[in-house]
């Protein structure tokens, strides 16, 4: 018996890295899961790897009409929602000084109002017991010089699972964050050269980073009851490089 036997799990930005890893987890585990990418051809390939109980809708997780698409698919097709994983992020390295008002909106156009909308649009779908998972960064519990909207557009969502959980209270859904460190990813390990990524590992207890298939199965435990009694935690996944 799966964790996740007959749940339906909506993953925004599932295409690669860690909501891809967690995407073929949440299936081998039992759910039919929804995964959303902007470029139609990954968003393609990622479905014929999971290979079965996986439905892709193309989308960009920062535009609100496509989040209303999204939506409308999951419930034409199943009617509710019982995980709701919202991982689409990103963001690019500028100190102060140098940011442009383009990179300010354009990071919080998704990290902060495009996860905000994905679960407030969400939120009529969400079954009682539901599981709101958002995907924080360990930059926003850290001080890494040119982080600094990146780390600002994650850190809203702490603040958002407290004022969440409580407002959801009486359908008894859970809201948490799962905050990665820096995890080799298929797109990281493109644009990282080799000083890049020696000097990330240089700052994690293990000296290597993590793996997507890592937070998966934190993001597993998120989802499933083994966290029935989680809720508005900020699990760092980060191998300890915060504690340090
Ligand atoms: N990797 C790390 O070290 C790290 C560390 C801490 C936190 N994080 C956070 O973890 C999350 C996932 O990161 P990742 O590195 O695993 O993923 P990733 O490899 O950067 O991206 C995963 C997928 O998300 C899709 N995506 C990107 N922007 C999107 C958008 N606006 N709407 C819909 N889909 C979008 C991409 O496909 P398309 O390009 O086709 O849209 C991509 O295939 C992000 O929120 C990131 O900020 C990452």
């Amino acid at each position: 018996m799966g964790k996740l036997d007959g749940k339906v799990a909506v993953i925004t930005g599932g295409t690669s890295g860690m909501a891809l890893a967690g995407a073929k987890l949440f299936v081998d585990e039992g759910a039919h899961v929804f995964i959303t990418g902007r470029r139609q051809d990954a968003l393609d390939e990622a479905v014929s790897r999971i290979g079965h109980g996986v439905t892709g809708v193309q989308g960009d997780a920062a535009n609100l009409d496509d989040l209303d698409r999204l939506f409308e698919t999951v419930e034409r097709e199943k009617g509710s929602i019982d995980v709701l994983w919202a991982s689409a992020g990103g963001g690019e390295a500028a100190a102060l000084g140098e940011i442009t008002e383009e990179q300010f909106d354009r990071t919080f156009g998704l990290n902060a109002r495009g996860t905000f909308f994905t679960v407030q649009k969400a939120l009529r779908l969400l079954n009682d017991n539901a599981s709101i998972i958002m995907t924080g960064s360990n930059a926003s519990l850290g001080a890494f010089p040119g982080w600094s909207v990146y780390a600002g557009s994650k850190a809203a969502q702490q603040a958002w699972a407290r004022v969440w959980l409580n407002e959801l209270r009486d359908r008894r859904i859970r809201v948490n964050v799962l905050t990665p460190g820096s995890v080799l990813t298929p797109m990281q390990e493109a644009v990282l050269d080799e000083g890049a990524k020696a000097a990330f590992e240089s700052i994690i207890p293990r000296r290597q980073m993590g793996r997507p298939e890592e937070i998966a199965t934190v993001a597993l435990f998120l989802a499933s009851d083994d966290s029935s009694y989680v809720n508005g935690l900020e699990l760092v996944a980060d191998g300890g490089t915060t504690a340090l």
